[in-house]
C-alpha cells in the first residue's frame, strides 16, 4: 500500500524514527522506493545540487514540475512531495493555490512543501485538499535575506518565533513539519508542542524523523558539506574510477572485445 500522510503521523503516534529522502530522477527515486525510504522530496534542491544554479532561488516551476514528474513515477510506495520553487507561493495566496494545484495536477505529488509560516496559504491548501509539510528554520529560499545559510533560533527571543511558527503552522493543517538548521534544544521544543511528525536537517537528534540532501549522502556534491551531513558512500569516486577505466580500456583497443560485440 502507497505510505499516506497518515502513515507518517502514524510513525510519531507509535514513537517510530523515520526518514525522508531528496530525489530528483526516475532511477534515483526507485532505489529510494525499492529501499523502503517512506517519503521522497523534490526539494528545490535541485538547482544547487543537480542544475548547477549557485542557490535555489532561480528554479523555477516547471523546472520543479519536470523532476517531480520523473520522481512520481519511480515511485510506487514512497510518499511523493513536491516543493514550491521561490516565488511561487509568496506574491499571492492565488498564486500559491494554483502552483501547489499543479505539483499534484501535473507533477503528480501527493503533497507539497514550502518554506515559512505560510499560515493562511497552508489552512487555503489543505481546505482543498492539498496537504502541506511546512519548513521552518533556515530556509534557504532566504539566503539573501538571512544574509547567508545561518543557523536560526540561537537567541531565546529567535526560538520562541520558531516555536510560535511550528505550532501555527500545525493548527492551520501542515501534515509534517521540516526543521532546519536550529540548536537541537530548539528542535526537541518544537517536537514536543506539534503533534505532526518534525523531519530534522540540521536540528538534532530529537526531531522524529530525519531528512538529508541525497547527493550530500551519497558523495555526489561539489561543494563543502555543511557540519549536519554525515556522507554514507563516495560515488563521486565510484564514477571517476569507472568512467577513467572506461576511458582506458577504449584507448587501449581493449573495449570492446567479442563478448560485447556482435558476429
Ligand atoms: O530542497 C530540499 O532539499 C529541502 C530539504 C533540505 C529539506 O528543502
Amino acid at each position: 500500500m502507497p505510505v499516506t500522510i497518515r502513515d507518517l503521523r502514524a510513525f510519531k503516534d507509535r514513537g517510530e524514527r523515520f526518514v525522508m529522502l531528496t530525489a530528483y530522477d526516475y532511477p534515483t527515486a526507485r532505489i529510494l522506493d525499492q529501499a523502503g525510504i517512506p517519503a521522497i522530496l523534490v526539494g528545490d534542491s535541485v538547482g544547487d545540487n543537480i542544475l548547477g544554479y549557485p542557490t535555489t532561488v532561480p528554479v523555477t516551476m516547471d523546472e520543479m514540475l519536470h523532476h517531480t514528474r520523473a520522481v512520481a513515477r519511480g515511485a510506487h510506495q514512497a510518499l511523493v512531495i513536491g516543493d514550491m520553487p521561490f516565488m511561487s507561493y509568496q506574491a499571492s495566496l492565488e498564486d500559491g493555490i494554483r502552483n501547489a494545484g499543479r505539483m499534484l495536477k501535473e507533477g503528480g505529488a501527493s503533497a507539497v512543501k514550502f518554506e515559512g509560516p505560510f499560515i493562511e496559504l497552508t489552512e487555503a491548501l489543505v481546505d482543498r485538499g492539498i496537504p502541506v509539510m511546512g519548513h521552518l528554520g533556515l530556509t534557504p529560499q532566504s539566503v539573501h535575506a538571512m544574509g547567508g545559510y545561518r543557523v536560526q533560533g540561537r537567541d531565546e527571543q529567535d526560538a520562541q518565533r520558531l516555536v510560535l511558527e511550528a505550532e501555527g503552522m500545525a493548527k492551520a493543517g501542515a501534515f509534517a513539519l521540516v526543521l532546519e538548521g536550529m540548536p537541537s534544544e530548539v528542535a526537541r521544543t518544537i517536537t514536543e508542542s506539534v503533534d505532526v511528525p518534525t523531519i530534522g536537517i540540521g536540528a538534532g537528534p530529537s526531531c522524529d524523523a530525519q531528512v538529508l540532501v541525497i547527493t550530500d549522502l551519497l558523495g555526489l556534491s561539489d561543494r563543502k558539506p555543511p557540519k549536519f551531513v554525515k556522507r554514507y558512500a563516495d560515488l563521486g569516486d565510484v564514477i571517476t574510477k569507472a568512467v577513467t577505466r572506461f576511458r582506458d580500456e577504449v584507448t587501449a583497443g581493449v573495449f570492446p572485445d567479442q563478448e560485447h560485440s556482435y558476429r
